[in-house]
């Protein structure tokens, strides 16, 4: 038995790591992704490279690349003599060509620095441009059979789901605490196969959509499964905040009914629609609607927030609610103004603030 370190008394023993390992290990003896190349002949610089071509790419698409690359640059030798250019022309069609500039730059940093041998200390491979902790640790583990451990994606999504965390993955302490728990599953032994099995596990049974759980051979640990979480786990990241606008504009009605609209500028929000004038936060209300109609008479009747969702940000708009004796002359100028008695409005193009403060029962 391996010792439990001490940094994981407190996450709940899933009866150990033991069972959760041996499990998938003799799983993937019969159901694992035996045939990947890297797998076949899994030297550092063939395992480097694969996942570094894995980072953005399903396996699907990168055993092509992985083949064509590894005839033009067989070895991590003539990589680090070709020219950059000839690296970003294998790479073509992969994408992320940062990815490559770095494997380029890797390569010559290992020649230069490590005499041709690729590290295999959890450090020096960190310290190679394009390898963070878990590319290091795939590379330690799949290449040189060293305890080492992965979290990407597919790791992160599994263990989730078996230990039933529901908050986002990407929250710094959730993925410490998932680094944490990763490192309790991997086995002291057997550690190359664990990895893969590990990974292949996420990605062939336990998929982010309709996962194949009557497959699966950890399902009775599975704190997902056992609680109906497993559609919601792992939770998605919480959606960026959108910056925030805000903006007024004038309401203005006559004793019958009719609306003040302007139409808006072909350019921009609501282009070419009639929406309620705008008008300058600093500007007294009363103020601001005798620039639009000749009329001394107003009446205030009442302020409204409205906010209005863009794709890209969220207007705060505040609707000032003015009423005046009867349709005054507009003092158009340059903007295009015009009164519209209720029954006509049906017969314009509205913007979306004109459309909901008319119908404030039916939310547009
Ligand atoms: N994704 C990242 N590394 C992988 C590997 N070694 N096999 C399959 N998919 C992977």
């Amino acid at each position: 038995m391996r010792a439990t370190p001490a940094s994981l008394a407190s996450e709940p023993d899933l009866a150990a790591a033991e069972p959760f390992s041996e499990r998938l290990l003799a799983w993937y003896q019969h159901a694992g992704r035996h045939a990947l190349p890297w797998k076949v002949d899994p030297t550092p610089y063939r395992v480097w490279l694969s996942e570094i071509m894995l980072q953005q790419t399903q396996v699907s698409t990168v055993l092509k690349y992985f083949d064509r690359f590894t005839t033009r640059f067989p070895d991590l030798q003539t990589l680090a003599e070709s020219e950059e250019d000839a690296v970003l022309a294998a790479w073509t069609g992969l994408g992320y060509y940062r990815r490559a500039r770095n494997l380029w730059r890797a390569a010559r940093q290992v020649a230069d620095e490590h005499g041709g041998q690729f590290p295999d200390s959890i450090e020096a491979l960190q310290d190679l441009p394009g390898i963070g902790r878990s590319t290091a640790g795939a590379i330690l583990a799949l290449a040189f059979d060293q305890r080492a451990t992965i979290l990407d994606g597919n790791v992160k999504r599994v263990l989730c789901r078996i230990h039933g965390i529901t908050e986002w993955p990407g929250k710094r302490e959730i993925e410490q605490r998932l680094w944490r728990l990763a490192e309790s599953h991997t086995p002291a032994s057997d550690v190359a196969a664990y990895t893969q099995a590990i990974m292949d596990l996420g990605a062939k049974l336990c998929t982010r959509r309709n996962p194949a759980c009557e497959e699966c051979p950890v399902r009775d640990l599975c704190a997902a499964r056992s609680l109906g979480l497993t559609g919601q786990i792992p939770a998605p990241a919480p959606r960026a905040r959108l910056p925030e606008r805000d903006a007024c504009m004038l309401v203005v009605e006559d004793s019958n009914g009719h609306v003040l609209l302007e139409r808006r500028p072909e350019q921009g929000v609501w282009g070419g629609l009639w929406c309620f004038p705008e008008y300058p936060d600093s500007e007294d209300p009363k103020v601001a609607v005798q620039r639009l109609a000749d009329c001394p008479e107003t009446v205030m009747l009442m302020r409204e927030q409205m906010r209005h969702q863009f794709t890209h940000y969220r207007l705060n708009l505040t609707l000032c609610h003015v009423r005046i004796p009867d349709r005054a002359p507009l003092q158009v100028g340059e903007r295009s103004l015009d009164w519209f008695a209720p029954e006509e409005l049906s017969t314009v193009g509205l913007a979306a603030p004109v459309v909901r403060f008319l119908k404030p029962t039916r939310q547009h």
